[in-house]
């Protein structure tokens, strides 16, 4: 089977059973059996976010979840369905103009446009396409990234900055960082990452994965999924919690970055997205992330009162660099900081 437009060509070929390079395995894949419905991530209302107990809730479900939900937080509704129109209609453009953006093709490492996650490095692909764009400037995003999309996105990426702000701020207060200077900018939220996903309907989606187990490798993740459902979060026991979706609402989640410094108090947790079998998905996460030259490791504000470091300083360029050169593997990347 050619691949030559990503799983979306090979899904829209109308193909009767999964090609088998997409069979994942059986402790991949999940079951009915290990999800608990009773559990769910908290849906924090972001209106009055200058009250105390909102910064209480983000940060305590940052601790205890990793993972929450945020309405009420400020973007217009109007940007969202923007940015979900630019998703769908990028995907849609001919093989041969996304394509411009394969690694082979690119007019820029900062943008690229694949399917399934590290390929060359997988036994088992996932059920993906995607665009992704590393954001450096403005005048860069407006000369590189394609047309179909970047307006909307950029778009999006201004109208979620003060919301990152607000939350960045709350967590740091609880972890006695009381200001957020340059050097802590930088490492907070010093460079962007912005992925476009495309989970194209699926003729065996319980053989295969959206996703595959992984934690991300940002300080935030800021995540707008549509209405179709399938991201799972590990919860206690082993089990997989569903993030349903909620019309106007933002997935926020702590990635490894912001768990090595704050010194595992913020929790990076593992998750994946299901295949479907009747509906096209789309996802926009937007990964706030320390700049690629940063060293990081545990802020010293974190330790003063003597706890000791869990995590080494890494350069974090080598971290991300680590993350991709290997397929999804959990929480393994972690491991590196150690
Ligand atoms: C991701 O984990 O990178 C994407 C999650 C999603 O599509 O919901
Ligand atoms: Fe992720």
């Amino acid at each position: 089977v050619t691949n030559r437009n990503g799983v979306k060509g090979l899904s829209e070929m109308g193909l009767k059973t999964l090609p088998k390079q997409y069979i994942q395995p059986v402790e991949e894949r999940i079951t009915v059996s290990n999800i608990l419905p009773q559990e769910s991530i908290p849906i924090i209302d972001m209106s009055n976010w200058d009250e105390q107990k909102v910064s209480e809730s983000i940060c305590d479900a940052a601790e205890k979840w990793g993972f929450f939900q945020i309405i009420n937080h400020g973007v217009p509704l109007e940007v969202l369905e923007n940015v979900q129109d630019a998703t769908h209609r990028f995907f849609n453009l001919p093989a041969e103009e996304k394509r411009k953006f394969s690694k082979e093709n690119s007019p820029s490492n900062s943008v690229r446009f694949g399917t399934s996650f590290s390929p060359e490095a997988e036994k088992a692909l996932e059920w993906k396409d995607y665009l992704s764009m590393f954001y450096v400037s403005e005048d860069e995003a407006s000369a590189l990234w394609p047309s179909a999309c970047k307006d909307q996105v950029l778009e999006y990426m201004r109208r979620s900055e003060p919301v990152i702000q607000r939350l960045l701020e709350a967590l740091m207060k609880r972890i006695n960082v009381k200001e957020i200077d340059e050097t802590k900018e930088s490492l907070l939220m010093g460079s962007k990452r912005i992925n476009l996903n495309y989970y194209p309907i699926c003729p065996n989606p319980e053989l295969t994965v959206g996703i595959g187990r992984h934690s991300d490798v940002s300080t935030l993740t800021i995540l707008l999924q549509d209405d179709t459902g399938g991201l799972y979060v590990r919860g206690n026991n082993d089990s997989w919690v569903h993030v349903p979706p909620i019309s106007g609402s933002l997935v926020i989640n702590v990635g490894d970055a912001l768990q090595i410094m704050s010194n595992g108090r913020y929790k990076s947790i593992e998750h994946r997205v299901v295949a479907n079998g009747s509906k096209n998905r789309i996802s926009v996460p937007i990964f706030v992330n320390p700049r690629p030259d940063d060293m990081i490791g545990p802020f010293p504000e974190v330790l003063a009162g003597g706890e000791k470091a869990l995590y080494k300083q890494v350069l974090y360029s080598n971290y991300v660099r680590h993350f991709y050169k290997k397929a999804h593997d959990g929480k393994k990347t972690i491991e590196f900081a150690k």
